[in-house]
């Protein structure tokens, strides 16, 4: 993934995060992903008056990509209009590695720094499946 590459994440996930949802918390997340197939699908979280039920950024994102026909995810791009960056919860690393095991994943904010790991760093001995 080259810095061009990140560079359209980065606007997309940007996009993105104007539109959350996020009455409750007043944290809005964007996320953009790149898909294997080389398409860029973006999602924002989703809050819910029932909280249990808000849907992060990255799922979301992840959710439309393959809705949208997308089979696998290479690169992740979370933003947050914060002094620091933030990485995904657990939950949404494991849905990243559902997709992405090989997957990189970059956190960005307002402020200088900036966070890149790769998805199996941030999910060590994460729980798979054999499909079937
Ligand atoms: N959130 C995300 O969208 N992604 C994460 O990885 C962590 C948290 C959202 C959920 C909720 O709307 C708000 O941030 C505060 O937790």
């Amino acid at each position: 993934m080259n810095e061009a590459g990140w560079s359209q994440l980065e606007q997309a996930a940007k996009a993105a995060a104007a539109r959350a949802y996020c009455p409750y918390s007043r944290f809005p997340v964007g996320c953009a992903v790149l898909a294997g197939e080389g398409s860029i699908a973006t999602g924002c979280n989703v809050e819910n008056a029932s909280f249990g039920l808000t849907s992060c950024a990255e799922r979301n994102a992840i959710f439309r990509a393959i809705a949208d026909g997308a089979t696998s995810i290479v690169a992740v791009l979370l933003y947050t209009p914060t002094p620091a960056p933030v990485t995904p919860c657990g939950a949404c690393r494991q849905v990243i590695a559902e997709f992405g095991r090989y997957a990189r994943v970059r956190a960005i904010c307002d402020g200088p720094d900036a966070l890149e790991y790769a998805l199996h760093d941030l999910l060590p001995d994460g729980f798979a499946l054999a499909k079937r």
